[in-house]
């Protein structure tokens, strides 16, 4: 697939040179700093790193899975993929998918003509969208619609173009009631498309235009292609600046998503009315870690979806939170005070959600001890849910500034409910506590021999340095070479053995500097030490003797032959015994905590230092055995 077509469908690319640039839509940038390579396939940025091929970039782009994206390229690109045996059942689905995708679209543009040509739709949908404030650049970017006022006018259209009546009822389009009446489910309404992440209509939102009219919205029922609780009305629009911004705004209607457009805010999106559910959640999450709730102002409303607040932090991303005058919502406040002072007054009332609790229940606090032991509790309560133990000993600490109160108060209550919650999640396994088989992971890493990983990480540094010194300028692919390879692998490793650390800090700085140097460079240049280092490290090991080869006609590989191996397998051994040394010494940290919280960090660190061993000595297996 053709990287600079993929590519440009998302960013506008202009070509210097071989290659073409653009600013990069994975982070905030003013400059240029991404680029295509064309001939290579391949883009990069020189600006956060983010690099690949044509998949890998739908991947991170709309947070696909491999396979969701080879699907999406194949479709788009009229490729066809070969699936692993599906079953007739699964193909039919496909199909049906397919086709209500294709059906879908075809609404969609039909409701977007009426409102641009149809009289109408121009009088009065048209007009509405206009007395609210939408531009014509929004009204095209939402793809939005009008749907005439009549009983059957979208289902002669289809009918008219082939599609059938199961095809437009299954769409959920077409209403049929048991006596055999049928009529179009959005009559008179203006329309908002809702998109999937891929940018495929799935459902429509159909607002009524007369007052007291119910209901006020009108959407789409579930069928096949939508499931309301994982989809986010204004995701396919805002998940690059999502991105860029780190950040997600949440709001709850569609209109409250198109007037932050309009404010210049793009990174924003809505759960429609409903409350959010950890579909929601996970679904931001591939694009951002931090969420922002804009909550309407009143207070019964937000302490109704308080819920939502702890869903988000349960995922283990941060929550910050802004509240709105009451009787305003993003769009009317926006419309209200207009962009630039819209967008200060969100910088100037954002608050972390510790804070915005306590502030939620002060004013009842103030008059009465009890109720502050109660929103005592409900920030407690929200710091249990997340999993991270690092973040709940600083949200706890932060807690216990603003409540003035001694922490360890706090942590009596937090404790108490994390004791609680485990004892509830480990209740169906029964004798088996959560913390029991770690323990026991414990206790037998203590009587495991001990050996010095100190001296075995030190071999491992030598032969990186080894293979930079003497093939650091061999190709291991096409224009990729080994020290390219050993510089970016390295560069977050803390070399352990001085000497070694020096000769590479060196040629870092040098190839920093625009200067890649060999062996040779050290030789002339190098201090006593490392001269001697380099010539010791660059001297030809004894090669087979070329006659015993001719004799018996057997191929020696030079070491040249598999370079890539060599070095793969050394870096990969060189990362996991520098884990097997942080593990080491988290288990000495283990053996002498006493605080609880500490523990439980730990026991997390444990964890995750243990699974990243063995997904190293997994492919050290892999590679042993070929
Ligand atoms: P609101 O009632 O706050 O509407 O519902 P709104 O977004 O401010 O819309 P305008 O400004 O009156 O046009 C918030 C969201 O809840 C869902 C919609 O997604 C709406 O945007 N909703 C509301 C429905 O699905 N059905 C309804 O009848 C009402
Ligand atoms: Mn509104």
């Amino acid at each position: 697939m053709d990287i600079e077509e993929v590519v440009s469908d998302y960013v506008s690319l202009k070509r210097k040179g071989q290659n073409l640039w653009a600013c990069c839509p994975f982070h905030d940038e003013k400059t240029p700093s991404f680029s295509v390579a064309p001939h290579k396939g391949i883009y990069k940025c020189f600006g956060c790193g983010k690099a690949g091929d044509s998949i890998s970039f739908v991947q991170e782009h709309d947070g696909l899975s491999y396979m969701e994206a080879i699907r999406w390229l194949a479709n788009k690109y009229g490729i066809e993929v070969e699936e692993a045996e599906r079953t007739d059942e699964q193909i039919e689905q496909q199909n049906e998918r397919d086709s209500l995708y294709i059906i879908m679209g075809f609404a969609r543009d039909y409701f977007q003509r009426l409102l641009q040509e149809n009289e109408q739709g121009r009088s009065i949908g048209m007009s509405y969208f206009k007395e609210r404030g939408f531009t014509e650049k929004t009204i095209e970017k939402f793809e939005l619609g009008y749907s005439l006022d009549q009983w059957d006018a979208l289902t002669k259209e289809a009918i008219n173009k082939a599609y059938s009546e199961d095809l437009l009822e299954k769409a959920g389009l077409l209403v049929r009631k048991e006596g055999g009446k049928k009529y179009d489910r959005f009559r008179g309404r203006v329309i908002f498309p809702i998109h999937n992440v891929s940018g495929k209509v799935v459902a429509f939102g159909a607002r009524t235009l007369k007052k007291d009219d119910k209901p006020k919205y009108l959407n789409s029922p579930e069928t096949e292609v939508y499931h309301k609780s994982k989809v986010l009305y204004g995701l396919y629009q805002a998940r690059q600046a999502i991105r860029q911004q780190d950040n997600c705004y949440l709001v709850e209607g569609y209109t409250d998503v198109i007037s932050l457009h309009q404010s210049d805010i793009e990174n924003v999106v809505a759960s429609s009315g409903t409350s959010l559910t950890a579909d929601q959640v996970k679904l931001i999450s591939r694009f951002s870690q931090n969420i922002t709730v804009l909550f309407d102002g009143d207070t019964a409303g937000v302490k109704a979806s308080l819920r939502g607040i702890d869903m988000i932090l349960q995922e283990g991303m941060n929550v910050r939170v802004v509240m709105f005058p009451a009787g305003e919502d993003p769009d009317s406040y926006s419309r209200k005070i207009g962009t630039s002072a819209f967008q200060q007054y969100l910088r100037d009332h954002l608050q972390d959600f510790i804070t915005f609790k306590l502030n939620l229940f002060a004013e009842d606090a103030s008059r009465d001890p009890l109720k502050k032991a109660e929103s005592i509790k409900e920030v407690i309560s929200s710091i249990a849910v997340i999993p991270d133990p690092v973040k709940r000993a600083v949200y706890l600490k932060e807690s216990s500034k603003l409540l003035e109160m001694d922490e360890s108060v706090l942590l009596a209550e937090l404790n108490k409910l994390l004791i609680e919650r485990k004892q509830k999640q480990t209740k169906p396994r029964q004798h088996r506590e959560e913390t029991d088989t770690t323990q026991a992971a414990v206790a037998l890493e203590r009587d495991a021999e001990p050996f010095d990983q100190r001296g075995i990480i030190a071999i491992q540094e030598r032969e990186s340095i080894r293979l930079l010194l003497n093939y650091g300028h061999n190709e291991l692919e096409d224009n990729y070479k080994l020290y390219q390879y050993l510089l970016e692998e390295l560069s977050e490793v803390e070399f352990t053995d001085p000497l070694y650390k020096e000769i590479f800090e060196i040629f870092k700085k040098e190839h920093d500097n625009g200067n890649t140097i060999d062996s040779q460079y050290f030789i002339h240049h190098g201090s006593g030490e490392v001269k001697q280092a380099v010539i010791d490290l660059t001297s030809v090991r004894r090669e087979v003797s070329p006659i015993w080869t001719d004799k018996y006609q057997i191929h020696v590989p030079h070491e040249q032959d598999t370079l890539d191996h060599t070095v793969y397998q050394n870096i990969t051994r060189l990362k996991r015994n520098i884990i097997q040394k942080l593990i080491d010494e988290n288990m000495e940290n283990l053996k002498n905590v006493t605080d609880p919280v500490e523990m439980d960090r730990l026991f997390d660190i444990q964890k995750r230092l243990k699974a990243s061993e063995m997904e190293l000595s997994k492919i050290l297996g892999i590679v042993i055995s070929r």
